[in-house]
């Protein structure tokens, strides 16, 4: 995914930016590139396709010297990968700008644009933002950067970051936000951007977070905000307190909690510049993803562990939304059967890793196969799966170091649901049904806050389980998935027997196991299946079973001997899977802790299965 970086200082950028730019290299992209107005007032460029290690090498042998620069890893949206379509964009030679987003009414502005005379040299929508930039620019009515900025995203539509340069104002870097984050780096004498503070580490702990909408003006010692509708702003300096390093735990005791809390921002990440207010930016999803979703009429998903989990969950989205047939299969069992291989089929890889050795043999074999195309979802940039397939979406949780995943997985959902809404456009799901699920996507980073406030209680709800030998978790619909990762977290981490069924099949069997000494764990959103769970908890509870419900708070169920309720916050139907994850994923950590386990290395386990 694209990286912004820029500074405005009195020492020389070039080494600054070339930082920023390595920091940001985790997020996964494929060419880089910077920009440097130097004494003269000339704009320098530098574009390397490949590794930012490409760039530096470049720089090295000619140096970018300058006060103000930005600089840009870019993650091909609109044009290939290349050299020619790497950031900084120029208009002329006097405006460089670089980009984050996407411009989703590129070619109509780019025919108008051509038709005033500016001549285009890449394939990118971010080039049209230049010279529209610089149309605004050359207006009498204009007088500054800032000015020629604010009348061009006026035109633009789609989710965007932008900073910009301009050789005529050698001191100022513009920037603003719509869809896409951005942040300012506060310094002294010096101010710095960036899409993540991560990036702006070695120069500044002080960070300005612009708002959608934002605008800014920023120079060496000042820095000027507007909101949308043109009113001046301040926005409170924050002070960065973790360490630096992700790898780090921190104030947590545990990788696996840290990760848990980390939940609500990497969904948040997750979802950036991928969805506008009511719609999801199918461009943002690769280049070829138009093309590869339209016709397609079969989706196969193959994972391993959680990731497979994930791929259950989806099962539901994209047949629910999209009306497409989906199938989901463990990537061991799938690589060793034949398989009848339905016309136009999107094979789809989840994996955290993306070097899960079963995942990338079924890989392997599908594209063999003759499957339509391999798409990913992955974490990790430049793993084997991302190098393999055809189309990648990564999910933004950062590094996942606790071997029991957590916000791998609902990184992964909420990467999965966005998939959903795109293939969904392709058959048919009005605009009205996908603005709602956006909504409820928007809300979620929210709602996993609001399960994070209820720790205290789980903890509480996990000292029943110490010492229990098994346990049940029950779901239905689309939260029978979610109830088998509750289950998976429970017996990972606190080597408690669980089980999970769908909670229609009790009857069926494990009915049987029911009594004082096996808690059932099960979840309770307030969907159309809600009057069907309750009975089957009458049947638990009629047998003496002790159940552990996390309800919605509008569900109506309430507590009572042998029923524990934690009533949680309502949420959508579609995106409940994500949110109740959470509180399981509490619970399971909880017990392990009291049980004295290794939480983030459980025996046993490992976080990357390599091997067969
Ligand atoms: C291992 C890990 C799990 C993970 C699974 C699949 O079992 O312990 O947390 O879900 O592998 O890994 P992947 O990297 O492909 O998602």
């Amino acid at each position: 995914m694209c990286g912004i970086v820029g500074a405005v200082s009195e020492r020389d950028v070039q080494g600054i930016l070339l930082e920023g730019l390595r920091r940001l290299e985790y997020r996964g992209y494929d060419s880089a590139g910077m920009a440097v107005i130097d004494a003269g007032k000339t704009i320098n460029r530098a574009r390397e396709l490949g590794k930012v290690a490409a760039l530096a090498e470049a720089v090295a042998e000619t140096p970018l010297t300058g006060n103000t620069g930005i600089a840009h890893t870019r993650w091909a949206t609109h044009g290939e990968p290349s050299q020619i379509n790497a950031h900084p964009h120029m208009s002329g030679d006097r405006l460089a700008i670089v980009h984050n987003g996407i411009i989703e009414n590129y070619q109509e502005l780019r025919t108008e644009l051509k038709a005033d005379g500016f001549e285009f040299t890449s394939q990118t929508d971010t080039e049209v933002v230049a010279h529209l930039i610089e149309q605004q620019y050359r207006k009498p009515d204009i007088n500054s950067l800032y000015d020629a900025v604010k009348a061009a995203i006026n035109h633009l539509r789609g989710a965007f970051a932008l900073a910009v340069v301009h050789a005529d104002e050698p001191d100022h870097l513009v920037v603003c936000r719509e869809g896409s984050p951005l942040v300012i780096g506060v310094g002294i004498g010096e101010n710095f951007i960036a899409s993540d503070q991560l990036a702006l580490l070695p120069v500044t702990d002080r960070f300005m977070f612009l708002e959608e909408g934002d605008i800014a003006d920023i120079r060496r010692n000042r820095t000027q905000i507007h909101d949308r509708d043109g009113n001046p702003v301040d926005r409170p300096v924050t002070r960065f307190e973790h360490n630096a390093d992700a790898a780090e735990k921190g104030e947590y005791r545990h990788f696996m909690l840290k990760e848990i809390y980390e939940q609500p921002r990497v969904i948040q990440a997750t979802t950036e510049g991928r969805i506008t207010q009511t719609r999801v930016l199918e461009q943002a999803l690769g280049t070829k993803a138009g093309n590869l979703l339209e016709n397609v009429r079969h989706v196969q998903i193959i994972a391993c562990g959680t990731s497979y989990h994930a791929g259950m969950v989806a099962r539901y989205w994209i047949e629910d939304l999209a009306g497409v047939p989906c199938s989901v299969e463990v990537a061991s069992e799938f690589r060793y059967r034949k398989h009848v291989i339905q016309q136009d089929t999107l094979f789809l890889c989840i994996s955290q890793s993306g070097e899960t050795a079963d995942t990338l043999a079924a890989l392997r074999q599908a594209k063999k196969a003759g499957f339509r195309a391999a798409m990913a979802i992955c974490n990790v940039p430049g793993s084997s799966l991302v190098r393999e397939s055809d189309l990648v979406i990564m999910t933004q949780a950062g590094p996942e170091i606790g071997v029991a995943s957590t916000k791998a997985f609902t990184t992964q959902l909420t990467a999965l649901l966005i998939f959903t809404l795109a293939l969904a456009r392709h058959n048919g799901l009005d605009e009205e049904r996908e603005a709602e699920i956006v909504q409820a996507i928007r809300m979620v980073p929210g709602q996993v806050e609001q399960m994070l406030a209820l720790d205290g209680k789980i903890a509480e709800m996990s000292q029943s389980f110490m010492d229990k030998h098994h346990s049940l978790f029950l779901g239905r619909g689309a939260m029978f998935p979610v109830a088998l990762e509750g289950a998976l977290k429970l017996k990972e981490i606190s080597y408690i027997h669980a089980e999970a069924y769908p909670a229609g099949e009790l009857k069926h069997g494990p009915l049987a196991l029911v009594d004082s000494e096996m808690p059932v764990v099960t979840v309770a959103p307030n969907n159309d299946l809600l009057e069907k769970l309750k009975s089957n908890l009458e049947e638990v509870r009629a047998r003496g079973g002790q159940l552990f419900v996390f309800a919605d708070q509008a569900a109506g169920v309430r507590g009572e001997e042998g029923l524990n309720v934690l009533e949680v916050p309502s949420v959508h139907a579609i995106t409940a899977p994500i949110v109740y994850t959470v509180p399981l994923q509490l619970l399971s950590y909880h017990v392990a802790v009291l049980k004295g386990t290794d939480v983030d290395q459980p025996r046993n386990l490992a976080k990357s299965v390599t091997v067969e």
